[in-house]
């Protein structure tokens, strides 16, 4: 707790030193952080709550220029404060300012693990073993992230074990959800005084199960509520995807992104081809939603994908263990709730690079198994670097 309030003050004086230099700019100038702002901005009281009778709170990870905001409602990632070109500290991350309305309406999933298995299972059904098993069909005929509660509406128990690093467990029961085993999941984030956030899972089952884990953390990088996400410049290393039918499902066959909307092996922004529903891809996919194969094959040496906030100067590497890349560009994002610092999450205003296996895995032999079994520890590591040019 203590940690929590020297933290709590350490932010404050954070914010109130970004406030002064923000009124000294021209309005022309990107700000993130206002007077009302800062009434708005999350405070470790507003996310003190006891749900399923379990306690919520806030915590602060700091290091160098890098500060990073989680609560153990979801293992969420609540804000991500990092430089911009000017060294305005801007927080890149989309979230909200208490925990009430993380509880609240149709989970949009901002910031949070998610899990079992995050992102699509076809009609929630799937065979191990022999054994067929049924999930919540919570999205159109399909499962999406877990299911009805999935792992981001649980509470997590939180150790913070240092002030950079947080490390949160979660223990899901044999059949919670409709998934066999009792699957513990470990999430561990830290800041390095380079400001990277690594973000290290690891998993072990009583039973054979499957598993997805991810974190789904919105991101404009020209700073949360800025505007469109369109005119980012993104780069994804991977030349095939998934493509997908119009219930997200991927069709099985991987295709190649050359001379398609989906080649961001060079940079570029999505305004030219978001909006290209000619293609069947992104009409399916109302846009940029779908599963990247990334050519790092598990190699977090090298980088799987790279955006830019076209304003911030921000750039964000993502580096990963992960076979794919899910690819979100806010598609489903519509205004309806109010953001951390006063804005709305407007439509195409933040994107996602969930690190992950494919979707559906469970029931395509040809994609990477999911599969994890008793006696094995699933472990995954990603990595978001940031810096400004
Ligand atoms: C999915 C989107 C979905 C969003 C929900 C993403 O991972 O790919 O289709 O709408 O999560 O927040």
């Amino acid at each position: 707790m203590q940690k929590i309030i020297s933290g709590c003050i350490l932010v404050t004086a954070f914010i109130l030193t970004a406030c002064n230099n923000v009124s000294k700019k021209k309005s022309s100038d990107i700000a993130i952080v206002s007077e009302q702002e800062i009434e708005n901005a999350p405070s470790p009281k507003n996310f003190e709550s006891t749900i399923d009778n379990k306690p919520t709170a806030l915590y602060i990870l700091k290091n160098g220029n890098m500060q990073v905001m989680v609560t153990n409602y979801g293992a969420r990632i609540v804000s991500i404060i990092v430089p911009d070109k000017n060294g305005k500290p801007t927080d890149v991350a989309v979230g909200y300012a208490a925990i009430k309305p993380y509880t609240e309406g149709a989970d949009t999933y901002f910031g949070a693990i998610v899990g079992r298995y995050g992102n699509r299972i076809a009609k929630g059904k799937f065979n191990l073993d022999g054994k067929t098993y049924s999930l919540a069909t919570n999205d159109g005929p399909n499962h999406l992230h877990g299911g009805k509660k999935g792992f981001s509406r649980q509470v997590w128990d939180a150790n913070q074990t240092s002030d950079s690093s947080i490390t949160l467990t979660y223990i899901s029961g044999d059949g919670e959800e409709g998934y066999p085993g009792t699957l513990t999941s470990k999430v561990t984030y830290t800041v390095n005084n380079n400001d990277r956030l690594k973000i290290e899972y690891a998993a072990t089952t009583t039973s054979p199960t499957i598993l997805n884990l991810t974190n789904h953390t919105y991101f404009n990088l020209n700073g949360e509520g800025s505007g469109t996400v369109n005119n980012h410049l993104f780069m994804i290393n991977a030349t095939t995807f998934t493509p997908i039918d119009s219930t997200f499902i991927p069709i099985g066959k991987l295709e190649a992104v050359k001379g398609t909307p989906f080649d961001f092996t060079t940079s570029k922004s999505l305004s030219a081809t978001v909006n290209d529903t000619a293609n069947r891809q992104i009409k399916n996919g109302k846009g940029y939603d779908h599963n990247f194969v990334l050519n790092t094959k598990g190699n977090i040496h090298q980088i799987a994908a790279e955006v830019s906030g076209d304003q911030s100067g921000i750039v964000m590497d993502v580096y990963t263990t992960q076979p794919g890349l899910q690819f979100y560009g806010g598609n489903f994002m519509d205004g309806s709730h109010n953001l951390k610092y006063g804005k709305k999450d407007d439509y195409r205003t933040a994107f996602c690079m969930e690190t992950q296996h494919y979707p559906d895995s469970p029931n395509e032999p040809g994609f990477p198994s999911t599969v994890l079994k008793p006696g094995e520890t699933f472990s995954s590591e990603t990595i978001y670097a940031f810096s400004a040019k």
